[in-house]
């Protein structure tokens, strides 16, 4: 007998101590079985106080009155699924007659605090049918990415959604991005983690660093083209234009439009081109956009009017063309002059990391979802690389990236150096490289200078 309370007690202070230092591991051996016993027990009584049931049929009220049976309940919508996840549980149910999906997602609150979850979504997965993901912990916390996390082309993991899934960056989807967050923020870390999710594809990263290169530089071996002032950046964005219509050129010999030309052999972007004939996929990456628009001098304001332009080229052209963008900085609005609202309606995803005031977090989603501007402003300064993502369809969800450290993202991009193409438009502009292996004059040269 005192064997098995001493394994109880082993047990329970097990769980404890779990649930209190690794929140992940805790669900995963114990949470997920309690969580769904509760889920089950409470789930009619959850309903009823949720005010997510209906009241019966007035047939059937009819007929208990004839046979003098009790009144029946009022119905709590039909569980079709329940399925424990590594991160929480997802509730599928079939709503009855009368109710709708903003029902649940009113009553999310509620039901988080009656199941006893960190959190719960509510989304509409077919007519008469609502999903609802709940976390079991605070999944933002500490990220933890799966260790497969799936991915396809031009389709990259990046960062851990509130909901416990994965946030996926799809560029085929939304071709250019836009990053806003005040310093500190974490933008530059989303960036190395999309450089790191990127490393291991078929595709050419290009990158522009205002800050000297200390973010992008590291990362070098994997970059095609590389600039780290605004001078190389204008030079560098009017050689990617010009692959750009290279690219086109391409395409149109390949369309060969004639009658006879199955619908499916006629192409408008690189994606439809036979794989021997298709060009590589370009991301241009841009950290601290601001710089390239800031302008003190007459030289410097001709400067600036040609990298924008190329900018907004880029934007409204590159994506048949395989070239995707990736702007960051720490404001983008108007105040940067004259095309930068015009670049900015192209960027269709949107990012915004923690910002200090409502007018940076109304750049990112002002004209595209206002309530998302409330919970940028809302990130606590303690939680870097928490951002909102939200795109032109409206929605918008609360991520957070894993901290990855600039060492293992160089020892990533090192490892998949070969894979770097060469673009021959951009050749001027690939980074020089020291050698990996310290040759003897590299070794010589970091023997310290003596007077
Ligand atoms: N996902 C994360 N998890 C934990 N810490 C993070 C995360 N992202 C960023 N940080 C921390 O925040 C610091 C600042 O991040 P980062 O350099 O990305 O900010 P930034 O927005 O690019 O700032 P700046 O505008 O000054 O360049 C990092 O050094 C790191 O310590
Ligand atoms: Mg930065």
């Amino acid at each position: 007998m005192t064997a098995l309370w001493v394994t109880l007690a082993l047990v329970a202070t097990v769980a404890l101590l779990l649930r209190w230092q690794r929140p992940a591991w805790y669900w995963m051996s114990f949470g997920v079985l309690f969580a769904v016993v509760r889920v089950l027990v409470r789930y009619s009584s959850v309903m009823d106080a949720c005010g997510l049931t209906v009241p019966p049929p007035r047939w059937r009220l009819a007929l208990a009155r004839m046979t003098g049976r009790p009144v029946p309940d009022s119905k709590a919508p039909r569980i079709l699924r329940l399925r424990p996840t590594r991160t929480g549980l997802v509730l599928r149910v079939k709503l009855r007659p009368g109710q709708d999906a903003f029902d649940f997602s009113a009553a999310s609150d509620r039901l988080r605090h009656s199941f006893v979850m960190r959190n719960v979504t509510t989304r509409e997965i077919r007519s008469g049918v609502v999903e609802l993901r709940m976390t079991g912990y605070d999944v933002l916390k500490r990220v933890q990415m799966p260790a497969r996390p799936g991915g396809g082309v031009m389709r990259v993991p990046v960062a851990m959604r509130e909901d416990g899934e994965v946030y996926y960056r799809d560029y085929r989807q939304v071709p250019h991005a836009l990053n806003v967050g005040a310093t500190q923020s974490g933008k530059s870390v989303y960036q190395r983690n999309l450089v790191a999710a990127l490393a291991g594809l078929n595709v050419a990263l290009v990158g522009i660093d205002c800050k000297q290169g200390v973010e992008l530089a590291p990362l070098a071996r994997r970059f095609s083209a590389l600039a780290d002032n605004p001078d190389n950046a204008a030079d560098l964005l009017d050689s990617l234009v010009e692959h750009m219509h290279d690219v086109y050129q391409l395409i149109r010999r390949e369309q060969r439009l004639s009658a006879d030309t199955p619908d499916a052999e006629i192409t408008a972007d690189i994606w439809d081109l036979p794989d021997g004939l298709r060009p590589t996929p370009i991301v241009l990456m841009v950290d601290e956009v601001a710089e390239l628009a800031l302008f003190a001098t007459k030289d410097e304001e001709k400067r600036r009017d040609r990298i924008i332009t190329s900018l907004v080229r880029l934007a409204q052209l590159g994506r048949a063309a395989g070239i995707y963008l990736e702007i960051c900085g720490q404001r983008f609005g108007s105040e940067l002059g004259k095309g930068i609202t015009m670049l900015r309606a192209q960027l269709t995803g949107r990012t915004a990391h923690r910002v200090n005031d409502e007018t940076s977090a109304n750049m990112a989603f002002g004209d595209i979802a206002p309530d998302a501007v409330l919970a940028t402003v809302q990130i606590p300064t303690d939680r870097p690389g928490t951002a909102v993502v939200g795109d032109s369809s409206g929605g918008w969800v609360r991520i957070r990236t894993p901290h990855l450290t600039l060492r293992r993202a160089v020892n990533l991009c090192n490892a998949h150096a070969s894979r770097t193409p060469e673009i021959p438009a951009l050749d001027a502009f690939r980074p020089v490289l020291p050698s990996l292996a310290k040759t003897p004059a590299a070794a010589a040269s970091t023997v310290p200078v003596t007077a």
